[in-house]
């Protein structure tokens, strides 16, 4: 299967993205609640890059790249500084299993190893196939904890923190 391109996101990119965000939610209720500014929630604070999969006009996918963040660095049990968090990761409703989301998480993977930075995220208990995506690339479940919101379908959000391995590459 043809590796799909990925390049830094543009600021005219943000209205694709924002779309590509509208597929995600109907589909994954991700983000769990329709934020009103979408492009800002796709600008969360912190961010240090950021980068879409794209098929010409199309965005297929996007990942940031956040500092982590004394909360997450606590869930982790390791210093805040030195780390960074993957956030905001998805690929459209259309342009699922085709390596998308693998190859973005590979990009921001690559450039927090070449910036010395150890990566960590949080993930909701529903999110069944990025849990799947992540363990298969050797993240490791180090801690979880109830969250502030309900999912919808009626659960409190209970949110799993994974540390990538150490000195990864991919
Ligand atoms: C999770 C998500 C990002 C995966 O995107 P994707 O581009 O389809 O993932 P990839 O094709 O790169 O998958 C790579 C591997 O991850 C695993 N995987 C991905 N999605 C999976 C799923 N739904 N079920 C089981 N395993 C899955 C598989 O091992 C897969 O390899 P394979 O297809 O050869 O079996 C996508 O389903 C999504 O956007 N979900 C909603 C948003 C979300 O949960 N974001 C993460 C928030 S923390």
């Amino acid at each position: 299967m043809e590796e799909p391109e990925i390049r830094r996101r543009r600021d005219d990119d943000m209205k694709a993205c924002v779309e590509a965000l509208a597929t995600v939610h109907e589909a994954d209720r991700y983000p769990a609640r329709w934020p009103a500014d979408p492009g800002g929630w796709l600008t969360p604070a912190g961010l240090l890059d950021v980068w879409v999969a794209v098929d010409g006009a199309d965005v297929l996918g996007h990942v940031a790249l956040t500092g982590a963040g004394h909360a997450m660095a606590a869930e982790a049990g390791l210093p805040p500084d030195g780390l960074a968090s993957v956030s905001r990761l998805f690929a459209t409703a259309s342009a699922r299993r085709r390596g998308v989301a693998g190859a973005l998480l590979a990009t921001a993977t690559t450039a927090a190893a070449a910036g010395g930075l150890r990566l960590v995220l949080e993930v909701e208990d529903g999110c069944g196939g990025a849990v799947a995506l992540y363990e298969r690339a050797g993240w490791r479940l180090v801690s979880s904890r109830s969250g502030d919101w309900t999912t919808a379908d009626g659960r409190t959000a209970l949110l799993h923190t994974y540390v990538a391995p150490a000195g990864a590459t991919r």
